[in-house]
């Protein structure tokens, strides 16, 4: 039996397959452990099954010890790991692409659908209590239909994301560091175009690529900053389900306000639970709390991907999604 240490809540689905086969020592309060804690509770772990909010690095892997064999992320997000410190001690670290692909590319089309039609600027006019009528130009919002979205970043959710605007009748272009897959390309009717291009382009820009940090070549850090912006039509709206890092939250605050672009739609920030707070006067910008994979069924089968993930390594075998150093 080797001690697997799961450091937050996650569904119990994925704890009772670590259960069945291993000790399992897992955070049971709702409040989140402090970095502390977190370092106290992996010492001596076999495996260590961590969330987006715990930062994995030399610090943590060595508090753990030379035992441990993988930390399995539950996200298919990684930027939180420290790849290279993992890859060292010969930890193997997992994700979990696939299983929140769905969900990731509905709160991307949410966001979209919210900004360009105005819906949270108009829910918050109706409870405010003050009186409303239907008038024919009022709250008036952007229609999607014959519109083109810009995805960055065609990977799984990128394209998950298309999907869904091809049956709102959008035309697709995307950039991003390899080409789609092409069977999806061709189903899309996509069009590769250079990211400046696209930005020119795009009524609707929606980013999908990882956080790759700053100082890398394939660095994605403020990706979207103020040129990026100022690329952008006028007209256009920005939406990011990625990481708030690939955007430059004081540009973006800044071209929302004077018009460089007519909105925006988020779900992530650059330092979380932190906003820009020049972000909240604006109401030309929709601000979810980091809901990507937020059901519960997505949520059960991403501890459950993660528990796979660490039970095969623990076994011997191969981990049924490794991380490199990155995806796309
Ligand atoms: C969520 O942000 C994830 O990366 O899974
Ligand atoms: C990974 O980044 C994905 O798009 O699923």
């Amino acid at each position: 039996m080797a001690r697997v240490v799961v450091t937050n809540r996650i569904p119990a689905s994925g704890l009772e397959l670590l259960r069945e086969q291993h000790e399992v020592i897992a955070w049971e309060q709702e409040q989140p452990p402090s970095r502390e804690q977190v370092l106290a509770a992996v010492a001596g772990a076999d495996a260590i099954v961590t969330l987006l909010t715990d930062r994995v690095d030399g610090e943590l892997l060595d508090a753990a010890g030379d035992q441990l064999l993988v930390v399995a992320n539950v996200a298919v997000g990684y930027d939180n790991l420290d790849v290279a410190a993992c890859e060292s001690r010969g930890v193997v670290a997992t994700n979990t692409p696939g299983v929140l692909t769905d969900t990731t590319a509905d709160t991307a089309f949410g966001l979209m659908l919210m900004a360009t039609r105005r819906f949270g600027e108009a829910e918050r006019e109706v409870r405010s209590g003050e009186p409303w009528r239907w008038g024919m130009f009022y709250l008036l919002g952007t229609s999607l239909q014959g519109k083109t979205l810009g995805i960055i970043g065609p990977g799984l959710i990128g394209i998950a994301t298309a999907r869904r605007a091809r049956a709102f009748g959008m035309e697709i272009v995307y950039s991003g560091r390899s080409p789609m897959d092409p069977a999806a390309e061709a189903e899309l009717s996509a069009t590769r175009l250079a990211t400046e291009e696209l930005l020119a382009r795009a009524d609707v820009v929606s980013v999908h690529c990882p956080l790759v940090p700053q100082g890398r070549p394939d660095s994605t850090y403020h990706l979207i900053d103020a040129a990026a912006l100022a690329a952008m039509k006028p007209t256009a709206y920005l939406v990011n389900t990625s990481r708030g890092p690939v955007v430059d939250e004081a540009s973006l605050a800044a071209a929302l306000r004077d018009g460089t672009i007519a909105g925006a739609g988020l779900d992530v920030y650059e330092d979380e639970p932190t906003i820009h707070p020049d972000l909240f006067d604006l109401e030309n910008v929709v601000l979810l709390p980091h809901l990507g994979s937020a059901t519960h069924e997505t949520r059960s089968a991403m501890a459950d991907l993660a528990a796979r993930n660490a039970l095969a390594v623990l076994s011997g075998q191969e981990a049924l999604s490794p991380v490199t150093r990155r995806t796309t």
